[in-house]
């Protein structure tokens, strides 16, 4: 992956961030402390992306740092994947006000950013983390069915895989995450 393409990524990671002084009108740009872009290098071959940023990644401007970050990190594992050669991100990026789910227009609003992301980095692997990421790219699709299994939608290979932080709130989906994330590991060896 070319040097250009790192740049044309931060450049992008900086329009983000200074988006936070647009005074767009949209309640997460302007009450969040930061907007997130997300971390990781051009050359990703996989693109994590999860639904919004919590307290920790508000505070950090990093995704993934909290608790379903700890749970990302041991999938990754698991998956034997290093974090490093990954691209983390989130649908909506900046935190809903007390972690509300985003609305369908903080999405949109949202969401050019992410594609353009994605036309950067060209991943041969996108992973939607739960059912509203997974919504995004597959609108068809329950995560209940999806999770687990390679797709293919409008051209995008996608390996859905539950939200890390459903593990948190509901321990028994936790074995069935890290059968998920091996099964990612094998189908991408
Ligand atoms: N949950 C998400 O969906 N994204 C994060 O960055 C953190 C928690």
């Amino acid at each position: 992956m070319s040097a250009a393409a790192e740049e044309r990524l931060e450049a992008l990671a900086d329009e983000i961030r200074a988006h936070k002084g647009a005074r767009c009108g949209f309640e997460v740009c302007e009450t969040c402390t930061q907007l997130v872009p997300g971390v990781g290098p051009a050359s990703a071959s996989i693109v994590i992306v999860g639904e919004a940023p919590g307290a920790k990644e508000d505070a950090a401007g990093v995704p993934f740092v909290g608790a379903a970050g700890k749970v990302l990190d041991s999938l990754l594992a698991e998956a034997g994947i290093a974090r490093d050669d990954v691209f983390i991100t989130n649908v909506v990026k900046a935190r809903p006000p007390k972690n509300r789910d985003p609305k369908q227009p903080e999405v949109a609003h949202h969401w050019p950013w992410l594609e353009a992301q994605l036309d950067i980095i060209k991943p041969q692997w996108l992973v939607p983390l739960g059912r509203h990421a997974l919504a995004r790219f597959a609108p068809d699709a329950k995560i209940a069915e999806a999770h687990g299994t390679p797709l293919e939608v409008d051209g995008r290979r996608l390996f859905p895989l539950y939200h890390p932080a459903a593990a948190l709130y509901n321990g028994s989906l936790r074995a069935t995450l890290v059968e998920d994330a091996k099964a990612l590991g094998r189908t991408l060896s």
